[in-house]
């Protein structure tokens, strides 16, 4: 599905910082994976050279098959809108739109009729548990509802990889196990591949693989507990 190989990216300055140092790995499909390590070992940026968010300074991404990084800028931003789903930390929802309106836009690019987007938004809420509250603002939501949104809104286009930078970072520990729980769930009953940022140790029992990162580099891949 997605495989890396010696990525680096180095951010310039009068010290230039090297973010990632040679990382290489791969997610199958349907996988769900963490990204773990402590505060600025380079998670987000990996995160964000995985999801073509940002673009690497050395080595080689394929997602599917496709060299991804050889796309054009518009190609990229066409890919990531058709295959790429997002989820981060501040749910990023649009405060003027109600929960299913915020649900839809990303799907208005292809230009679709939008009675069947109005459909599929509604099922996708619905199975984040928000069937009731459609029609509510976000700030007619508490945190653990906006990022289900968001979730859904992650899931309109059906993305054959569903990022996450810290979802849960924000939430109160029961918000935040109905979010991961979520995530378990589309991984199990769709077969939703999963690569998600958490600095949460017990996150880890929800997930196929801990990538753990040390400096830039991978310390070590984990697979049900154990060292790989
Ligand atoms: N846009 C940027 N410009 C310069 N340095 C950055 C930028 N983003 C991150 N860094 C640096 O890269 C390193 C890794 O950061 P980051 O990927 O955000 O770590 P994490 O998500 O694990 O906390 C840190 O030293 C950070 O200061
Ligand atoms: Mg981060």
């Amino acid at each position: 599905m997605l495989v890396v190989k010696d990525l680096e990216r180095t951010y310039p300055g009068e010290v230039p910082t090297r973010a990632l140092r040679g990382v290489s790995f791969a997610v199958e499909r349907g996988e769900f994976v963490a990204i773990m390590g402590r505060s600025g070992s380079g998670k987000s940026t990996l995160l964000h050279q995985l999801s073509l968010l940002d673009t690497p300074t050395g080595g080689s991404l394929r997602i599917q098959g496709d060299d991804v990084l050889a796309l054009s800028d518009a190609a990229k931003t066409e890919y990531r809108l058709e295959h790429l789903g997002y989820i981060f930390q501040e749910y990023a929802l649009i405060v003027e739109l109600s929960a299913i309106e915020n649900v839809i836009l990303p799907a208005m690019a292809f230009g679709t009729a939008s009675a069947a987007y109005e459909k599929r938004a509604t099922e996708l809420l619905e199975i984040v548990g928000l069937g009731d509250q459609l029609r509510h603002y976000p700030d007619e939501l508490s945190g653990g509802e906006q990022q289900r949104v968001a979730i859904a809104r992650a899931l309109i286009n059906e993305p054959d990889i569903l990022f996450a930078d810290e979802p849960a970072a924000n939430l109160d520990t029961a918000s935040a196990k109905v979010v991961l729980d979520l995530f378990k769930k589309l991984q199990t009953d769709m077969g939703q591949t999963i690569v998600m940022v958490t600095h949460e140790p017990d996150d880890r029992r929800y997930v196929d693989r801990v990538i753990r990162l040390e400096d830039g580099k991978i310390e070590s891949i984990e697979r049900d507990g154990g060292r790989l």
